[in-house]
């Protein structure tokens, strides 16, 4: 299992640096092109949900004193996460009836085909950031008992992705859907629910209760809700 990225610094090597932020910035323009093109209800905006998620990654690491270097690695590195998505029609991702295993299989497909652009744009560079990214971009949605997207087990999943995988979904629950009916999804009725209704199987709960400690510091001081 890879450990946290503090071994490089992006802000002081801007051979690196600079090809890798041009690259996101233009990448999230372009999945804000992209999710234009949705119907105008969709509330989970891709890349405002990459925007959250990165945020709260980063709050994450600094709560867990990892230290400012691995939350700025961390941030960029999960940003992109979603970019696979703009390779898809737009119209897969509101459908209201349940989902065929096919369109399953496409939605799913996002994270390989994210893969490929960063292979296409960064594959010049040999650095140990694009190695964070694709390791985040491929596995964000694995599981710890081996049955997510590309049934990857505990032992292959390094903490990055484990972080990446549980900050993701929570921003997911998050947002309201139609199937969701009146579930509670404030924030201490999502983390409830990851906590009692997927913990270990599904997520590391170590890095969970450090996420979810953040989250409730937030939201009982009145700065989060
Ligand atoms: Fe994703
Ligand atoms: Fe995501």
């Amino acid at each position: 299992m890879s450990e946290w990225p503090d071994n490089f610094d992006l802000r002081e090597t801007p051979e690196i640096g600079t090809p890798v932020h041009t690259f996101i910035t233009s990448e999230m323009e372009k999945l804000k092109v992209y999710g234009a093109q949705r119907p105008s209800g969709s509330k989970y905006i891709f890349h405002e949900h990459a925007e959250r998620v990165a945020q709260n990654i980063k709050k994450t690491c600094l709560h867990m004193e990892l230290g400012d270097l691995v939350a700025e690695n961390m941030y960029w590195a999960t940003l992109p996460h979603d970019i696979g998505k703009r390779k898809l029609p737009a119209e897969i991702w509101d459908k209201v009836e349940k989902p065929s295993d096919e369109l399953k299989r496409q939605r799913r497909s996002h994270t390989d085909l994210g893969s490929k652009i960063v292979k296409e744009e960064l594959g010049y560079l040999t650095h140990p950031f694009i190695d964070l990214t694709l390791d985040i971009m491929r596995n964000h949605h694995e599981q710890m008992n081996g049955a997510g997207y590309h049934g990857l087990t505990e032992e292959q999943l390094s903490k990055p992705v484990r972080l990446a995988a549980i900050v993701e979904a929570y921003d997911g629950w998050r947002i309201w859907r139609p199937h969701y009916g009146d579930r509670d999804i404030s924030i201490p009725g999502v983390l409830t629910r990851m906590r009692e209704e997927k913990g270990p199987d599904i997520f590391d709960m170590e890095l969970f209760e450090a996420f979810a400690e953040m989250k409730m510091n937030a939201y009982n001081s009145g700065l989060d809700e």
